[in-house]
């Protein structure tokens, strides 16, 4: 086993032949040449953060073009591909551009539904990835809840703990957003029952343990998670009765009887109507307290979103999270951020709920998608349940995936990607307030300002905006109805902002 190891370790990180831009160099010296780039600190955030990303976009097929269309038919026979975007090439994508297999290049600002943080063949990934203790995590995939490994405690703490949000100090680990929502869920209800019973001392009752094997109550209690209309929060059982975001993800699936409350819709420009939007947030803060108090089936928390994200980009102001917050508090119910598409720094923060400055913390944050694992912060340890295989699954997470999201926050530390993505977002939104001046009509409610990258707008004609974009170049997605999203990955510079403005700019123009 230890020559195997060994064997490993000897492995030369994997070379990629990227005939766009020609890299021959491999992993190491591709991150010694990235990190040069980054710390000429003359001007830290001007110079590309790797050298040998390609200049711009290259279109010479229809997309898809011949070769993926053969390929997307031969998919087909195997794998539903009916909501295919783009077939990709990921051996030839690199940094901010994703390839496809007839040679197109586009600059990327939808990045994996937003979950790519540090470029396509990160130089810093790859050597994480090829690292012998990478290697021995994906060989030897533990059980975490029986048998973590013997460093499980400091691959958290120099990981995942170490960017943990302010006043969080633990993590349960799991292996999607839905995941990390719904066992957060379950933490959420262990809790109040416990609550309940008079502490986490007090023993289950007979008629506990004999009617939660009939799913009656009180072993199964009527308890409920209040999500918000608009909400996304996944596609499980549990988490799909709290989203709320489209009636083709919740058809025919049995759903919990759980309250939604109103989430404010804003008017745009913000500074136009500061008092409308004030009435707004303080209606939907009534109507929260109020199905908090009524609801039938007693709410044991609230999931919130910073930015509803699948639900179309809706923002709400820090004081209507505060409020939240507040009224949570009052009402002895749990608040639970998710920042599964918002966390790790798209915002221009580490963590979205970090621009509200709250006086407390939130009692859970959910995370995933770029952070590349999954799982929930907390802080109160009553929120551990007080019995082992309560809160259990098999893997538990993943310490492969671990590994790489402390190389993935390495390399946002190193490069200081969150500070680049506040200041690339107001470069951006800047741009995009100008194009919106010149044609109000084709860019509305611009919103995310001072949120760095996490910008959108709605379009008239939006699915026509995101499928020409692709023949100008860009990889961009939508959300809800009508909103166009950008959702680049921290790695995203001015450069790239100008590469996309000018495309907008073609695209509202044509
Ligand atoms: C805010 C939010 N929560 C939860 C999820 C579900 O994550 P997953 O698709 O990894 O289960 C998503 C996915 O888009 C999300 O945006």
């Amino acid at each position: 086993m230890a020559s195997l190891l060994r064997q490993v370790a000897r492995l030369r990180p994997v070379t990629f032949r990227l005939p766009v831009h020609s890299i021959t160099t491999n992993a190491q010296s591709r991150a010694s040449a990235a990190a040069a780039v980054a710390h000429d600190t003359s001007s830290p955030f001007e110079q590309p953060f790797f050298a040998d990303e390609p200049h711009g976009p290259r279109v010479s097929t229809p997309i898809p073009g011949p070769k993926s269309k053969k390929a997307i038919a031969e998919l087909n026979q195997v794998f539903d591909t009916r909501s295919l975007n783009m077939l990709a090439n990921y051996q030839q994508s690199y940094g901010n551009y994703i390839a496809d297999l007839d040679g197109n290049l586009l600059l990327d600002v939808y990045a994996q539904i937003a979950s790519i943080p540090v470029g396509y063949n990160n130089p810093s990934l790859l050597l994480a990835a090829t690292s012998p203790d990478m290697a021995s995590a994906l060989i030897n995939r533990p059980a975490l809840g029986n048998f973590p490994q013997h460093d499980w405690a400091s691959i958290l703490e120099t990981g995942i703990l170490k960017v943990a949000p302010r006043g969080l100090n633990q993590v349960f680990t799991a292996m999607a957003g839905s995941d990390a929502n719904e066992t957060a869920y379950k933490a959420a209800f262990m809790w109040r029952r416990q609550m309940e019973r008079g502490g986490a001392h007090v023993e289950f009752s007979p008629e506990d343990l004999e009617t939660s094997m009939n799913n009656q109550v009180p072993g199964s209690p009527h308890l409920s998670i209040m999500s918000f209309t608009s909400g996304f929060h996944g596609r499980l059982f549990g988490s799909l009765s709290t989203t709320r975001s489209k009636p083709i993800h919740k058809l025919d699936i049995p759903a919990f009887d759980w309250p939604q409350s109103p989430f404010p819709a804003l008017k745009y420009p913000l500074e136009e109507h500061v008092q409308e939007n004030e009435e707004e947030e303080k209606r939907c803060l009534e109507q929260a307290e109020r199905i908090i108090k009524e609801y039938h089936n007693p709410v044991a928390a609230v999931i919130v979103e910073p930015v509803q994200s699948e639900g179309g980009d809706n923002h709400a102001s820090p004081a209507f999270f505060k409020g939240i917050r507040e009224i949570t508090k009052r009402n002895n119910v749990l608040m639970i951020v998710d920042e599964v598409q918002t966390g790790i720094g798209a915002t221009g923060k580490f963590w979205a709920h970090e621009h509200w400055n709250m006086a407390q913390p939130p009692d859970m944050v959910t995370f995933s998608k770029k952070a590349q694992t999954a799982g929930y912060y907390f802080g109160n340890p009553a929120l551990r349940p007080n019995k082992p295989y309560r809160q259990f699954n098999t893997w538990m997470g993943d310490p492969a995936r671990a590994i790489l999201f402390r190389a993935i926050i390495n390399e946002i530390e190193r490069l200081n990607l969150v500070e680049n993505t506040a200041l690339t977002g107001d470069y951006l939104f800047n741009g995009l307030e100008r194009i919106q001046q010149q044609y109000p009509e084709q860019i509305q409610n611009l919103r995310g300002k001072g949120q760095g990258t996490f910008i959108a707008f709605d379009s008239p004609k939006r699915d026509a905006f995101l499928a020409n974009a692709k023949a100008l170049g860009i990889n961009i997605g939508g959300s809800g109805a009508k909103a166009v999203r950008l959702r680049p990955m921290l790695i995203f510079q001015k450069h790239h902002a100008d590469i996309f403005l000018d495309a907008v700019q073609k695209l509202v123009s044509s």
